[in-house]
């Protein structure tokens, strides 16, 4: 009999949930009230947001959220999103999940997806191969995708950038064609992945989004107390 077991051989693996979409379609906001919600349900439970999570990857963050638009090629840029993937996955998002914490990130690799491929014309293989040397095989288990007019969008991150002066606000200077091809781009990613995407009007207030989100997992806690 083999007894070289790790202490996750007993833990249910946690769930991985991300939240994807254009600037100001209330991700942040969403992200940070599921997390309240499930810590308080007594779930362990972790929130953390792309580019960055991790220590190396806030330091490339900073790379690519500030300072001029077109500061780097549409490559270079790529390439950076996934060195701070590369990070955040290996030393804070794949150890969690294995611990059997759920893991809650503001933005992954759909919006590299959407930016740098529908956005951007990098090739989606290419950014495939990426996601599959640094994640491997393994997907969200769900994706919540906040879909938002690009103006209605934009008028919000602008509204809340002057008011918390961070100056993160590299990619909302692209224009709106910039912008559309996004938020199309999200969508065909979305009708290609109809059992791990959800989308929702992110037009609704605040607190009807809020119970959507909660009412969808709570079905995911429930199909995990199952196979417990
Ligand atoms: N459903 C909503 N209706 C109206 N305003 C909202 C809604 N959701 C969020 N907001 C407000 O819009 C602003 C942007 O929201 P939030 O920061 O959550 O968006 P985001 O998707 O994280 O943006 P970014 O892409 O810039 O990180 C905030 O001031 C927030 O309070
Ligand atoms: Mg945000």
């Amino acid at each position: 009999m083999n007894l070289a077991l790790r202490k996750s051989d007993f833990i249910q693996r946690g769930r991985f949930i991300t939240f994807e979409g254009g600037e100001g379609s209330g991700k942040t906001t969403q992200s940070k009230k599921l997390f309240a919600k499930l810590d308080e349900a007594g779930i362990d439970v972790m929130w953390t947001r792309e580019p960055g999570g991790s220590y190396g990857a806030e330091e490339i963050r900073s790379l690519l959220v500030k300072g001029e638009s077109e500061r780097w090629a549409p490559s270079t840029e790529a390439l950076l999103m996934f060195a701070a993937r590369d990070d955040h996955w290996r030393t804070w998002i794949e150890p969690a999940l294995e611990a059997g914490t759920w893991v809650i990130c503001d933005r992954f690799a759909d919006s590299s997806y959407a930016y740098q491929g529908y956005g951007k014309g990098v090739s989606l293989d290419l950014l495939k191969a990426l996601y599959q040397n640094t994640v491997g095989a393994t997907q969200p288990d769900r994706t919540y995708l906040f879909d938002v007019p690009v103006d209605v969008g934009l008028a919000r991150a602008h509204m809340r950038m002057s008011a918390d002066q961070a100056k993160e606000d590299r990619f909302e200077g692209l224009g709106s064609p910039f912008h559309e091809r996004v938020r199309a781009g999200f969508k065909s990613l979305a009708n290609a992945e109809p059992a791990r995407f959800y989308m929702l009007d992110a037009t609704q207030s605040i607190e009807s989004l809020e119970a959507q989100v909660w009412q969808d997992v709570q079905c995911l806690i429930s199909a995990a107390i199952a196979h417990g």
